[in-house]
């Protein structure tokens, strides 16, 4: 009998990635293209989705003869991708409307201020389970409208359509101009503010509020569904799922159960706790996020504790000060010394999200004297994303009033081995981490595979599941509790820091 399996397509910050898996969950063939990045003032992002979807068509059939299969032996394709970031497109050419808004950009700012003044603010936000702030996207598509003229009347007449990364690739996949569906998952709804958390409807509340007419959004689905059939990149093959990149990524990790969690440490960070049917709110930080929905059944939710800046400072420290010339250089440039030398880098580039949410926010490095080498800088790189990490593990134990034993960790940083000690020093609990490193494309997979009943239930998947590597704390009490107290302080600088 002819082989079966499935394909992924991780739809990252700074790369696109299809990835073919077996029933097993192993990876066959991958293949990666990069996108560019856009900085064209400071705190602005943009991707060029056309590119990015180019990269999606070139990538597929590589993916496909670097595995030896033909397109017949796929049974699904699952879509995972970074979230919040935001085009707009023309329905009738699916030409998009200037540049994606990527998540990481902040020129939202001044929508936000004037939005939290006004008198429904608080009720979107509570309907959301999202406070304003400028990583979601219905702030971004409030601002497009506002500076294309002529761009809400078109909207309001259904000529331009709104989609987060998977809504513009299902839309491509399946025809775009042509006849594409125009939809998106529950868990990528739950990140634009305009989305009843409870009901899992667009609320129109919230539509009012940002002046996004209904016109222009897609049909919100369940994640674990058919969507549709490709007609491109991989024709004939069912879309199977469609998630956020860190849904995900707790899909792959098989966080099926109220109370397991996950982190993925790519260009952010995230920490998602399952939380089961109950959305609980927070008081601390964290947001509530849909965790996925398969099929009809009630959907599960999650617990998050978003980092924006982790993976990105690294490539900051290589590409913008030119201090190493590959990310993994950042492990040996940091054993050259023993410890921080009392110097610490707290990276509020996009301002500062999860626990904090200060959106004005500007990175400080702090505690320089000429004894600082690059060493110790390369050191405080990787410790500002652990000490981060601590801070949402913190929010998260004093909101679920669950105490996290252990954490299971993902995504490329997570190759870096001292990084990786130095999570479990400063959180005290072991850090684990699974055989299948790509947690965020085996989500995908397994969610579109659960779809189409290539894998019968959770607990097939569950058996996929092999720890490869496990970090236990070592560190002084005393030194941590010190060390985090000056990390604090660090970041109360970065509160001082407003232009
Ligand atoms: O919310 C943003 C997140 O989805 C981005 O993830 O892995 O593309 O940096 P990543």
């Amino acid at each position: 009998m002819t082989e079966r399996y499935v394909i992924a397509v991780d739809q990252g910050t700074t790369s696109t990635r299809c990835i073919v898996f077996d029933r097993r969950g192993q990876l066959v063939s991958l293949a990666q293209q990069e996108h560019k990045q856009y900085f064209p003032k400071p705190g602005w992002v943009e991707h060029d989705a056309l590119e990015i979807w180019r990269n999606v068509e070139r990538l597929a059939p590589l993916a496909l003869r670097r595995a030896g299969i033909t397109p017949d032996q796929v049974v699904a394709v699952g879509i995972a991708n970074q979230r919040e970031t935001t085009v707009l497109w023309d329905r009738r050419t699916g030409t998009p409307i200037g540049r994606a808004l990527v998540w990481q950009d902040t020129r939202t700012d001044a929508v936000v201020n004037r939005l939290l003044a006004e008198p429904g603010a608080a009720q979107v936000q509570r309907r959301s389970a999202l406070p304003l702030a400028t990583y979601f996207s219905g702030p971004r598509v409030r601002w497009m409208l506002d500076h294309t003229p002529g761009l809400q009347e078109r909207a309001e007449r259904g000529e331009v359509l709104f989609g987060t990364m998977e809504t513009w690739l299902i839309w491509n996949l399946t025809g775009g101009p042509r006849g594409g569906v125009h939809a998106t998952d529950v868990t990528n709804a739950s990140r634009t503010n305009l989305l009843d958390v409870r009901t899992l409807e667009w609320s129109p509340g919230a539509l009012a509020f940002f002046g996004v007419p209904r016109a222009m959004l897609p049909e919100i689905r369940p994640s674990v569904e058919v969507f549709g059939a490709a007609t491109a990149a991989f024709p004939g093959v069912r879309i199977g799922a469609a998630l956020g990149d860190q849904q995900a990524a707790l899909f792959g990790q098989t966080c099926f159960a109220p109370g397991e969690a996950k982190c993925t440490y790519g260009t952010g960070s995230f920490l998602l706790l399952n939380t089961g049917t109950d959305l609980i709110r927070s008081n601390n930080g964290l947001l509530s996020t849909v965790a996925y929905q398969i099929g009809r059944e009630p959907a599960r939710y999650a617990l998050e504790g978003s980092i924006a800046i982790t993976g990105s400072l690294v490539q900051w420290f290589r590409d913008q000060l030119e201090l190493i010339a590959s990310a993994p250089e950042i492990e040996t440039l940091a054993r050259t010394v023993s410890d921080n030398g009392g110097c610490y880098i707290v990276p509020a580039f996009s301002g500062l999200y999860a626990p904090h949410w200060r959106s004005e926010a500007r990175g400080v490095i702090v505690g320089l004297t000429s004894y600082i080498t690059k060493g110790h800088l390369a050191r405080a790189v990787l410790e500002a994303t652990a000490w981060q990490t601590r801070e949402v593990v913190d929010a998260m134990n004093t909101n679920s009033g669950l105490t996290l034993t252990t954490l299971k960790v993902d995504g490329g940083m997570t190759a870096d081995n001292l990084l990786m000690q130095c999570i479990a020093d400063v959180l005290d609990v072991p850090v684990v981490r699974p055989m299948a490193a790509e947690t965020v494309s085996l989500g995908a997979a397994y969610a579109a595979g659960l779809a189409v009943g290539y894998w019968s239930d959770l607990e097939d998947l569950r058996r996929n599941w092999h720890r490869a590597a496990q970090w236990l704390p070592a560190m002084d009490p005393a030194v941590r509790g010190r060390e985090y107290d000056n990390w604090q302080r660090a970041v109360r600088r970065t509160f001082d820091w407003i232009q």
